[in-house]
């Protein structure tokens, strides 16, 4: 006879996809990729385009609201988010509650969902109708709060937002004037971060953007929902790795600057457990289209900047011995994003325990943009199913028996 509780166990037909490699989980018209051609477009304007031309508020309103802003819409956008750069004092009692040497991206997550305590127009589920003015909030505060560990850290006292400057230029001022020596915002430093933000500004359905969507398809508000994709961001095989690359880079230098033996432990990960941070990527099996504009930039930033960092050499010989090995070239394993943002970053005086920190900075246009299409589409809650390997029906066994 046929005895339904045979099929429990196989839990009907479910796609089984660890990783989600092959699994589409939503539609979206934010970014398209193509990770063959090395293709990244954000609303069909390619990154090469973008990393060229705008400015990072531009490529932030075009990803969330759909369009370039006209003249006017970008005016006020970018009024709006000066006018919101002030963090409120009494997230500060929270901040110095943290210890001096926590990981700034521990703090900034916290902080982030902090936020969903401060404003009581906000609960879970019931914050559409002001959607606006917590996007102009994230944006406003994201970069001011960002500052307050790496100041902490050295020990200087913080810096208010200087609201008559623009977006880069006022979170510079706040990471380096003191108070005996305003900083001059450097054009070819400011305009070597734009591009890096713009860079970094969507991916479409990466880890931590995924997670923004999934919180956020419980109706959690969007503050806990970004907060969520800053935590997943933080680990090093996502966001995490522009801070591993360098840490890597450091050590390869102080061993002597031997590249070779770092690929050949790579090509053994398995056993050694060591990767080559910076290289291999889920989707882009060709070439990373941010990789390439990021080795130029770094490239001009450090000559600009009339820098002479060894490490640079370093991440070229490295590149050029993985792109010449039969191990890297069968896996299509090729320096991504963050192979060299961290010179970059290097360069400009960011140190390095706050290069996902700026990542997060850059990738939060695209997690708004993510939430909203969210919301607005009326995605179901994402639940995934899963196959079931434990344990069949057992007898309860009293504690004194055990
Ligand atoms: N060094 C050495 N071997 C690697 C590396 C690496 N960096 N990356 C992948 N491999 C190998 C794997 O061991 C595996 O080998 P196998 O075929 O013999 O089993 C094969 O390449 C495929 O790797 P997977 O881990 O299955 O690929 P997946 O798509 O799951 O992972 C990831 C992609 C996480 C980016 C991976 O390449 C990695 O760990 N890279 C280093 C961390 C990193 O740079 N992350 C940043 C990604 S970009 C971003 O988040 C912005």
């Amino acid at each position: 006879a046929f005895d339904i509780s045979n099929l429990r166990d196989q839990t009907g037909y479910v796609t089984l996809d660890r990783g989600y490699k092959n699994t589409g989980a939503t539609k979206s018209a934010i970014t398209f990729l193509d990770g063959e051609l090395g293709i990244l477009q954000y609303r069909g304007y390619s990154i090469e385009d973008l990393a060229a031309k705008a400015s990072f508020l531009e490529v932030a309103y075009l990803l969330i609201y759909g369009e370039l802003p006209t003249q006017e819409e970008f005016t006020t956008f970018e009024t709006a988010i000066r006018r919101h750069t002030l963090v409120n004092e009494d997230m500060r009692k929270i901040f110095d509650g943290f210890p001096v040497k926590a990981h700034p991206m521990g703090v900034l997550a916290s902080l982030v969902s902090a936020m969903s305590a401060f404003y009581p127009d906000l609960e879970s589920g019931k914050e559409e109708d002001k959607t606006d003015l917590h996007i102009i909030r994230l944006l406003a505060k994201l970069p001011t709060i960002a500052t307050w560990s790496y100041k902490r850290a050295l020990g200087h006292p913080t810096n208010y937002p200087k609201n008559t400057l623009d977006y880069i230029p006022n979170f510079l001022n706040m990471m380096f004037s003191l108070p005996v020596e305003d900083y001059k915002v450097d054009p070819v430093v400011a305009e070597a971060l734009n591009v890096l933000l713009i860079l970094h500004a969507d991916h479409e359905q990466n880890c931590s953007t995924s997670t923004v969507r999934l919180v956020g398809s419980s109706q959690a508000n969007i503050y806990s929902s970004i907060s969520a994709g800053i935590s997943a961001l933080w680990g090093p095989l996502h966001g995490g790795a522009n801070q591993e690359v360098i840490e890597m880079l450091e050590n390869i230098k102080a061993d002597g600057g031997d590249v070779s033996k770092y690929v050949e432990m790579a090509k053994n990960a398995k056993t050694t457990g060591f990767r080559l941070f910076g290289f291999g990527h889920r989707v882009y099996k060709n070439f990373d289209p941010r990789a390439k504009i990021i080795k130029k930039a770094a490239d001009d930033v450090l000559a600009k900047l009339g820098v002479n960092d060894p490490v640079l050499e370093i991440a070229k010989g490295l590149e050029e011995a993985a792109l010449n090995d039969e191990y890297f070239v069968s896996r299509k394993l090729y320096p991504n994003v963050d192979f060299y943002s961290g010179i970059i970053y290097r360069a400009l005086g960011i140190p390095t325990n706050m290069f996902t920190v700026m990542f997060a900075i850059g990738r939060l246009p695209g997690w708004i943009a993510q939430w909203k299409e969210m919301r607005e589409t009326k995605e179901p809650i994402g639940r995934p199913r899963q196959i079931y390997t434990g344990s069949t029906l057992r007898e309860f066994v009293p504690l004194e028996k055990r």
